[in-house]
This record gives structure tokens, sequence and C-alpha cells, in this order.
């Protein structure tokens, strides 16, 4: 996978729970990116580091610099533990180059934007977007006053009556009062815990929206399981899987890249054959089918103690 070193050139405490950053290349130039994109950002914590996933969230018009914001997480990992506490200016990080998986519809009648917490990130791209293309939009933003409500204010002057603001997390957004009664075109675009993504996608899918025209995106963490051993039947090798690491991570702590983009179970980028040993899938994308034999590393583990993949 590709890699770019990057200077941290500044870096801003939106609240005491967000962190931003403005990163520049160390040489020559940024690639350009398109709203909704995404990079991974390495995170060198010891043996074990980490690759984690964040939005870039300036205007695609500007790519002199790349700016991600950071959500500190009582259960991290360490990662954005590491960038709170660690990352400052003039520090350097290696990220991967943008991958969107989650854009804009050219032909979308109406843009209808709903964020929770950070998930805020990838709209701020959004939203500079569609100002520039004079769309048609409303941005509908669920947060905890003074904690996660990042870019709040900067957005509800920017937008005027196109922001709703929704104190509290998610209570007092009426998902259904949104998307109802919605022009035939419109698209609702969706990004926060997995919580509000499944909220907007089951109402949606209640009143009638097409699956086509709904869109999300989420950057969650793997979550832990039972550690368990993974043999590799083509190369012979045996590697243990933490009960807090991926077997993604572990492949790639020894030395085994597979592609991959979301590090979520949503883009299918890392879909690996499995052999042998019970599966516990947990992404997003294989059919039933599709799982009798393939499973994505980056979300999924074993229900054994043992798995069995083809690499
Ligand atoms: S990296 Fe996207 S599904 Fe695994």
């Amino acid at each position: 996978m590709n890699q770019i070193e990057v200077r941290v050139e500044a870096t801003r405490l939106l609240t005491p729970l967000v962190r931003e950053f403005t990163l520049s290349a160390l040489q020559g130039r940024l690639p350009k990116f398109s709203s909704g994109s995404h990079i991974q950002v390495r995170l060198p914590l010891g043996e074990r580091p980490l690759r984690n996933a964040y939005s870039l969230l300036g205007d695609p018009a500007n790519v002199s610099t790349y700016r991600i914001a950071v959500r500190k997480q009582d259960d991290s990992r360490g990662g954005s533990a590491f960038m709170h506490e660690q990352i400052h200016e003039g520090s350097t990080l290696t990220i991967t180059p943008p991958a969107n998986l989650f854009s804009l519809h050219s032909d979308a009648r109406a843009h209808i934007l709903i964020a929770g917490g950070i998930g805020i990130t990838p709209f701020l791209a959004h939203v500079a977007e569609l100002e520039r293309d004079a769309a048609d939009f409303e941005l509908h933003y669920a947060y905890r006053h003074g904690l996660t409500d990042a870019y709040r204010s900067e957005l509800s002057e920017r937008l005027g009556s196109r922001f709703h603001g929704y104190d509290g997390e998610y209570a007092r957004l009426d998902i259904t009062r949104v998307l109802r009664g919605r022009p035939l075109g419109a698209h609702v675009y969706v990004c926060g815990p997995q919580q509000l993504l499944d909220a907007v996608r089951d109402t949606a899918r209640a009143l009638g929206w097409p699956d086509g025209r709904v869109h999300w995106e989420a950057f969650s963490a793997p979550q832990p399981g039972t550690p368990f051993v993974v043999t590799l039947m083509r190369s012979g090798l045996r590697l243990d899987v933490a009960y807090d690491q991926s077997l993604l991570e572990a492949l790639e702590a020894n030395g085994v890249d597979i592609p991959n983009l979301c590090r979520g179970g949503v883009c299918g980028q890392c879909s690996t054959r499995h052999i042998a040993g019970d599966v516990d899938h947990r992404d997003m994308v294989l059919s039933p089918s599709d799982r009798a034999t393939h499973l994505m590393p980056c979300v999924s583990r074993a229900h054994s103690t043992s798995l069995f993949l083809d690499l």
C-alpha cells in the first residue's frame, strides 16, 4: 500500500474530546481528494502499530494541507489517546492516499446529511462541495454540547436554516420527521455511531426509501473477542490473534499485507478465503453464501480457537 509521510502543521483542541490536526506533505504535494474521502493514519504503538481511518474534513478544492479530527475514545485501544497526547505540531506521521467510500451522488435532487458526534467530519468536506454546486441540501447534527459538538457554531453560522442541531445525542433527532415526504431523487447520508446508522437505515426502509438512496459510513475500532490462532495454509505461518487485535492487524504485524480501505467491514477490500474453523462474521458486506467461503479479516474473528485461511 502506498504511504505518504506528513508533518503535523498544527493541532487544535475543539472540545475536551475532539482534536483537529492539520497535515502537510514532507515531500512534494498531497494527492487530490473528493469529499467523503478518508485516509488511514499509522499509529506507532510499540509492537502493535494501529492504522486508524479518519475522514478528510477540509475543502477538496484546497489540498495544500489535509485536516482530520480525532475523538478521544474511553474504550480506545490506545490510538485516539496516542493522537491526542503524543502527536504535536512538528510530529511526523505516515498516512495512506485518500480513498472514498462515502461520495456524494451528483444526480441527487436533494441531499440530507445526518451526523452523530465525530461523524460530522466527512460532512464538512461535503458541505464545501455542495455549496460550490449550489445544491439543495441540509445538515442534521446530533451531539453532546461542549463534548462532541465540534464545528457546531461554525456550521450553524455558515448554513443558517439549512443547519439543524440536536443537543443530547439522538433523543431529539426525529429521523422519521427528517426523512418523511422527501421528493423522489433525494439521497440521505449518515455518519456516526452504529446506533444512529441503524436507526436511519431502518427508518428509511420503513418509509419506502430505496437502499440506493441511503448512504452511510462508520469508522469503528474492531470489537474485541476471545484470542485465537490462525494458520495460513499456503505459507504454513501460525499467528496468535490477541483479544483486542483484529485478524487483519495480526496479519500485518507478521508481514502479511492484504488490500484494505475501510478497516471496518464495509468496503469488501480485504475479503479472504477461509478453509476451516468456525468464523465469527462481523462484516456488513458479505452475503450468507459468500460467508461460506470468505471472511473480512478487518473485523471478523473466530468462534473456535483456531482458524485456517487460504493465504
Ligand atoms: S478493509 Fe474494508 S471490509 Fe475489510
